[in-house]
């Protein structure tokens, strides 16, 4: 008996033999062992992105159950619905907006000649451990306003609380641990910058002033300002990590796109779009249904958890011609990567950004890539898709 289980290593090595399965036998899928059900076409997953009155985000948007505490401890505009999710993210979006993250490009550039120079002088390394999780980890964290020197503890800290053991939702001890230990570490970031406030996201969001559901202006909480850095810090490491490394893999494997990039650096950006579509670094957003929904002749009940499958979605044929060919050429069609709706990616331009500069940047240095697909090492996390090793040769 086939089934989807987002725990199954075998799964995270290849999951989209599952995903044509379920797109073409099981449109609407229920796991009764872990009482889930699940949105793989493209269209249905749209669909259901667009209907955040019925698809709520208000009970976490992985398939584990979100702690009920949570909301109260360390409150996350991504576990929430409008407006509470709307008046967090409008405080936000003006550090994402298209001419702040385009300032970012010099700072981007030259991080990552700082690490990418000695990987190309020494003909290659490990791609992940010394490029990959190095860049977006100072960009994401000198927008916050980390210290350098406490950056790679916490990096660590972010991989180990999403990691999972195998076949089960169940979160490993070490992962509850890490969790706690960046949770401590936000707040007492918060109250040091509250005492001497700087130039950086944190102090800014202390000092914000928001609408009140009454009106009046109020202050964001402690809890408020700690749940943005837990969001930012992990939202910002995590995926852009993955899709660095899933760049680099796939144009290992498909040459005469590498050769179509260093030929012309302007097709760089359609090269990351590609890279998203084909091997989404978020597999899934997670859903809690509000009233019963009624799709393919079946019936999911109010309260049912839905996982809405954007990698599957971001490869069905019913919308991408030929969708399993990596394809640095195709017309992209909304894509699903960045998610989708009131929740879609805030942080998409920053992503696009880091992922255009780190490509031109290496296609510009390195005429010949070559991975060593027998020591790649993969992450093992609930929705979070990509590799922790990647042992590359750059000639
Ligand atoms: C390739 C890199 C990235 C990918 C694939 C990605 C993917 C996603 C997806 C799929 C969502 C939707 C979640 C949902 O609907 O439940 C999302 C939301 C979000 N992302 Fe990203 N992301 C990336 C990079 C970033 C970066 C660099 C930042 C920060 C600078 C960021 C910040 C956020 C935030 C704050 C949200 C929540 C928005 C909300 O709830 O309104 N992301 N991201």
């Amino acid at each position: 008996m086939r089934e989807l289980n987002p725990f199954s290593y075998a799964f995270h090595e290849d999951p989209y033999p599952t995903y044509r399965w379920l797109r073409d036998e099981q449109p609407v899928y229920r796991n009764d062992q872990l009482d889930f059900w699940a949105l793989s076409r493209y269209h249905d997953v749209v669909e259901a992105s667009r209907d955040w009155a019925t698809y709520s985000s208000a009970e976490g948007t992985t398939l584990e159950r979100l702690d009920p505490r949570l909301g109260e401890h360390l409150p996350m505009m991504i576990f929430l619905d409008p407006p509470q999710q709307t008046r967090l993210r409008a405080l936000v979006s003006k550090v994402f907006t298209p001419r702040r993250v385009a300032a970012l490009e010099p700072f981007i550039r030259e991080r990552t000649l700082h690490y990418l120079t000695p990987l190309v002088a020494a003909g290659g390394g490990d791609f992940v451990k010394e490029f990959s999780a190095l860049l977006p980890m100072d960009v994401i964290f000198t927008l916050l306003g980390v210290p350098s020197e406490e950056r790679n503890r916490l990096r660590e800290l972010i991989d180990a609380s999403l990691h999972r053991d195998p076949d089960t939702p169940a979160i490993p001890a070490s992962a509850a641990e890490a969790m706690a230990q960046q949770v401590r570490y936000w707040f007492a970031l918060v109250a040091e910058r509250r005492r001497r406030p700087q130039d950086d996201l944190v102090s800014h969001l202390i000092a914000a002033e928001v609408p009140s559901p009454a009106g009046a202006p109020e202050r964001l909480t402690d809890p408020e300002v700690a749940g943005f850095l837990n969001l930012l810090a992990a939202a910002g490491n995590e995926t852009v990590t993955k899709l660095l490394a899933n760049a680099i893999v796939l144009l290992a494997r498909h040459p005469e796109a590498y050769a179509t990039l260093r030929a012309d650096s302007a097709r760089v950006p359609d090269a990351v779009e590609e890279v998203l579509r084909y091997t989404s670094p978020s597999q899934y957003q997670g859903r809690t249904l509000m009233r019963d929904v009624e799709l393919h002749g079946q019936t999911m009940p109010q309260g049912a958890r839905v996982l809405l499958l954007t990698a599957s979605a971001n490869r069905d044929e019913r919308a991408f011609g030929d969708p399993d060919r990596f394809d640095i050429g195709r017309q992209q069609l909304v894509p699903l990567g960045f998610g989708y709706g009131v929740h879609s990616c805030l942080g998409a331009a920053v992503a696009r950004l880091e992922g255009r500069v780190a490509l031109e940047e290496f296609a510009r240095r390195v005429a010949h890539v070559s991975v060593d697909e027998s020591r790649l090492q993969r992450v093992h996390m609930s929705n979070v898709h990509g590799f922790s090793g990647v042992p590359f040769r750059a000639a």
